[in-house]
């Protein structure tokens, strides 16, 4: 028998033990059209044979409950099925209700081949994703996203997150989903506001990443936030799967966000403060859309982005339709907060700011930016919006 003693002795001395892993993965973001319908059997066929937890978002499920309903009625009677609706406000998205879900998967019996299918927008996937990375350790999980920031982002990557101590997003996971099914037709009951919360990231990829997205979206911004006709969606569907291209080209050598220099994280250092200080009442996209602007003037004023530029890219961001003018932008002293918080979440600074259209570069330290360069930038912003 090995004994402690023998491991310890001169000529067997143990010191180190490698372990290695082999993570990969590999999931399909499929565009799908009427995804619940009978004739679509692609969302049903990943849960062949296994228990199923369908998570819908409480608003979504009054409008198309019987939908979801009919769609999974067909399955066998030998594995569990239970769809359960919940509220999903950005106050919801805490980690009692995580833990509900998971109380919820016991009693229903879902075991660890079992499935958990998120339909819903950002904060309910990011439930559901993160309550499937901790029931019996890890099951899987597909997302069927129900707003425009959903499909062109929250369900993109594998970030799973619940809002913590006031802090958004502080407790969370890595878990890259099963599936994901952008449905377009799922967006027709979006209230506007959302609408242009989702187009707020796409119009982030196009000002941060790609010039040809700008070009394109720039004259058809209303066919985005109201699509009315065919032609409309069909648009609207092209312009998710391009932006969602550019997203996964951006993330997928660093999943798992080793490297914290993202060029995605254009309008998303002071953003994260925006929101929190609105007690939510300012949506996620709208915070993004305020901070691209403020994030856009600092560029100009500091010599790095062109007037001709910098018009286009604010007139894109006024036309989206949300307010990008509003009062906390006079706080400075809340803006410089955001810098501070950020840089202790990311290590270093790495304000994104844009340097043309469709290309951008990262503020990466204190060095390149004071409160005096934040004062200016804010009282340049202004000047624009009363011109
Ligand atoms: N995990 C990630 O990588 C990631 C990325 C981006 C954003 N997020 C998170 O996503 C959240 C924002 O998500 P969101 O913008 O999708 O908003 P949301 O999930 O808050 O949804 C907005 C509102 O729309 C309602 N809704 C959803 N689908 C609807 C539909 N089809 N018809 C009518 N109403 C509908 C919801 O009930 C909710 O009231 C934030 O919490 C953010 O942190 C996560
Ligand atoms: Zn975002």
């Amino acid at each position: 028998m090995l004994t402690l003693l023998n491991l310890r002795d001169e000529e067997n001395l143990v010191e180190q033990v490698t372990v290695c892993g082999n993570i990969k993965f590999r999931y399909l973001i499929e565009f799908e059209r009427d995804v619940f319908s009978l004739g679509s059997k692609k969302l049903t066929e990943y849960c062949e044979g296994r228990d199923v937890l369908v998570v819908v978002s409480s608003t979504v499920y009054d409008i198309l409950g019987c939908v979801i309903e009919e769609c999974f009625s067909k399955r066998s009677a030998s594995v569990a099925t239970r769809i359960v609706s919940i509220t999903d406000s950005e106050n919801d998205k805490n980690i009692e209700h995580v833990l509900g879900l998971c109380k919820v998967a016991k009693t229903v019996g879902i075991d660890r081949k079992g499935i958990f299918i998120a339909v819903g927008g950002g904060v309910l996937m990011d439930m559901v994703g993160l309550a499937a990375s901790i029931y019996r350790r890890k099951v899987d999980y597909i997302r069927v996203p129900t707003t425009l920031l959903g499909q062109v982002d929250a369900a993109v990557g594998i970030k799973t997150a619940v809002n913590f101590d006031g802090h958004k997003n502080l407790i969370g996971s890595f878990h890259p989903p099963m599936a994901v099914f952008n449905d377009v037709k799922l967006l027709a009951s979006l209230p506007v506001y959302q609408s242009r919360c989702g187009l707020a990231e796409i119009v982030k990829m196009a000002i941060s990443l790609d010039r040809g997205l700008f070009n394109k979206i720039e004259p058809r911004m209303d066919s985005i936030i109201k699509p009315k006709l065919d032609n409309d969606w069909n648009f609207l569907e092209e312009v998710i799967a391009e932006s969602t291209i550019s997203m996964v080209e951006q993330i997928e050598s660093n999943f798992y966000e080793a490297d914290l220099a993202r060029y995605v994280d254009f309008g998303h250092t002071f953003s994260p403060v925006i929101e929190e200080d609105s007690q939510y009442q300012i949506g996620h996209g709208h915070a993004v859309a305020m901070d691209m602007a403020l994030s856009t003037q600092l560029s100009f004023d500091k010599g790095w982005l062109a007037q001709e530029d910098r018009d286009r890219i604010i007139k894109v961001l006024m036309r989206i339709g949300l307010e990008v003018r509003f009062d906390l932008l006079d706080e400075v002293d809340r803006l410089w907060y955001a810098i501070e918080k950020i840089m202790e979440h990311r290590g270093a600074l790495n304000l994104v700011v844009p340097v043309e259209i469709g290309k951008s570069t990262f503020i990466r330290d204190l060095k390149t930016i004071d409160r005096i360069d934040l004062v200016n930038s804010v009282n340049g912003l202004r000047k624009f919006y009363e011109n």
